[in-house]
């Protein structure tokens, strides 16, 4: 099948390692959600080639992704994208040493399309294959590029163990990474994720889907002090978080405002003060992960955010602020990197092929699958 409206990206190559010692090449598949995505990493931490196709044009008018719609444009597109992430790369299957795809979590007809694919070629070629978890691409990606929050032009070294704040669309975790496959549950929301939370805001607002981009943007332009917004659980110990209760206010805080006074400026100082609350909730809960036993005990050098919602400018610099003040090195993947693509379950493959863990028999996509069951 061959869809010739396809519209996708680019995303270029990047340079900034020099060989050192063997040298693979991995091909790497994503598409457990709305974006079909493949790249060419190498073990020297270039990127070679990426492509992106979003779909989120298909899915805007429903206000977010509906799962059958997003597997019908995967097989429309997976084709396409991987011939032309070996074109852009002027590469052919041949020079690849390992092929890597995400094999869950996530909207399992998605999942499928792209695992399919991948064991296809992994099958005909006689490469070997690693079966990617989708949230260990983000974990991992900032060790393959990392900036600081300010400097787009940084690459920050991190090394294991490490803390993060995973937040996406799907999942707000605090993990302790010590290691490829060894990730520690540290605190994780009791309700929605975060990127829940700015998705529904926005779409109260009418904003579009997805939220998060957009409020981020009116955001800066408001004033954060407007309205009060709850903190859930920050009165409280511990590392969870609950973002139920400040969507909760935010309907509520909506019902009451007559239509006319829902302006521009509401707008921005809404997403602002919305904005704030996510922030403090992130700060507090953070705050409280290192001083936690298990964490104090490894003694993490390096505070690190990733996932969709790593994107938030807001929340990058409060991140940073607070990896200053118990001397610890802020680490964040460029913007790029931060939402769904190929490249981070290129390099997870990487790494997961380094240290041996290769498919050895048939394996079956999981629509759920936590980090903590490596
Ligand atoms: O990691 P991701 O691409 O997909 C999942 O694995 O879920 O994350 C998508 C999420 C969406 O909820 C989107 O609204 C959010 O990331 N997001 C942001 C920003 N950019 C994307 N949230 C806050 N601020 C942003 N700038
Ligand atoms: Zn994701």
């Amino acid at each position: 099948m061959k869809n010739e409206k396809l519209i996708i990206t680019d995303m270029g190559s990047d340079f900034g390692h020099t060989s050192s010692g063997k040298h693979f090449l991995c091909l790497g598949i994503e598409s457990s959600c709305d974006e079909t995505s493949a790249a060419i990493v190498d073990s020297d931490k270039n990127i070679l080639s990426h492509i992106i196709y979003s779909q989120i044009p298909e899915h805007q008018k429903y206000g977010g992704v509906v799962p059958e719609l997003a597997a019908r444009a995967h097989i429309l597109a997976i084709d396409d994208v991987i011939k032309l992430t070996l074109e852009r790369a002027n590469k052919t299957i041949d020079d690849i040493d390992v092929v890597a795809a995400t094999a869950g979590p996530g909207l399992i007809g998605g999942v499928l399309v792209g695992w399919m694919a991948a064991t296809g070629i992994a099958n005909a070629t006689n490469k070997p294959l690693v079966a990617v978890n989708h949230l260990e691409g983000h974990a991992l990606v900032p060790r393959l590029k990392a900036t600081s929050a300010g400097d787009s032009a940084t690459n920050i070294d991190v090394e294991f163990p490490y803390l993060l704040m995973l937040a996406s669309g799907g999942h707000c975790q605090i993990l302790l990474v010590h290691g490829v496959g060894k990730y520690e549950l540290i605190g994780q929301t009791l309700d929605d994720s975060a990127g829940e939370a700015f998705d529904k805001v926005a779409k109260m607002l009418g904003l579009g889907y997805p939220g998060g981009p957009v409020v981020d943007k009116r955001a800066q332009l408001g004033d954060k002090k407007r309205f009060v917004f709850p903190r859930p659980l920050c009165d409280k110990p511990g590392c969870d978080f609950s973002f139920s209760g400040i969507k909760t206010a935010a309907r509520m805080l909506l019902d009451k405002t007559s239509s006319s006074d829902i302006n521009e400026e509401f707008i921005n100082d809404f997403c602002a003060s919305f904005q704030m609350a996510v922030v403090d909730c992130i700060t507090n809960r953070l705050n409280n992960a290192l001083h936690d036993k298990r964490v104090k005990s490894v003694k993490p050098g390096t505070l690190v955010v990733a996932g969709g919602v790593a994107k938030n400018s807001a929340i990058r610099n409060a991140m940073e602020e607070l990896a200053n003040k118990y001397n610890m090195q802020f680490a964040a993947p460029p913007m790029n990197l931060c939402t769904d693509n190929g490249a981070m379950i290129a390099w997870a493959g990487l790494e997961n092929y380094k240290i041996g863990n290769i498919v050895k028999e048939p394996v079956a996509p999981r629509p759920r699958w936590p980090l903590t069951e490596l």
